[in-house]
């Protein structure tokens, strides 16, 4: 995986959005579509934290991570359909489309202009393995880890390319990526 930190991250904040579109069209199951949000918000931001901000002038990014991390919270309290849940879902998407655009635009290029090619794929790799960790964490608890015949059988309905010559961690990594 030779992906440089900043396609990943801004692959992050594209999926994001279109989950955003999802829930304001309310399309498919809003309970579904709020726990992958929740999910991958999450980890995206502890991944961000921890491998990228540091050397980044980037406190205010982790109070907004908060913010977001509050709302997310209320939303997942709010019962779909109801006006409470549909306020909360335009605070949440006002409060992250303001901290994805600061990222885009200010963060994200002053670590371009000071890190090189191979450090910006290094910091990807550290980035992805950390949001790997954060949403392993998340969907099993820390409990359960699913099997690796498991784990092939989801590769095969997701229909992932390779997957038989995937070793459980390869497969783990295509899958996520696939789902985001
Ligand atoms: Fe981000
Ligand atoms: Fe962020």
């Amino acid at each position: 995986m030779a992906t440089d930190v900043i396609t990943l991250i801004t692959h992050d904040h594209r999926t994001v959005e279109s989950l955003f579109e999802r829930l304001k069209k309310g399309a498919g199951d809003p309970s579904a579509a709020v726990a992958e949000l929740r999910a991958l918000l999450t980890a995206h931001a502890r991944a961000e934290e921890d491998r990228v901000y540091p050397g980044l002038d980037a406190h205010h990014g982790v109070e907004e991570h908060k913010e977001a991390e509050v709302l997310l919270d209320a939303l997942v309290r709010a019962q779909p359909g109801t006006p409470e849940f549909a306020e909360t879902l335009d605070q949440l998407v006002e409060s992250v489309s303001h901290h994805v655009q600061e990222e885009e635009t200010t963060l994200l290029p002053a670590l371009a202009r000071t890190a090189s090619e191979a450090e910006l794929r290094e910091l990807g790799k550290a980035f992805l393995q950390r949001r790997e960790e954060e949403l392993r964490a998340l969907k099993g608890g820390g409990a359960a880890e699913p099997t690796k015949a498991e784990l092939y059988e989801q590769a095969k309905q997701a229909d992932i390319p390779g997957r038989s010559q995937m070793d459980k961690d390869e497969l783990q990594e295509a899958l996520s990526r696939a789902k985001s």
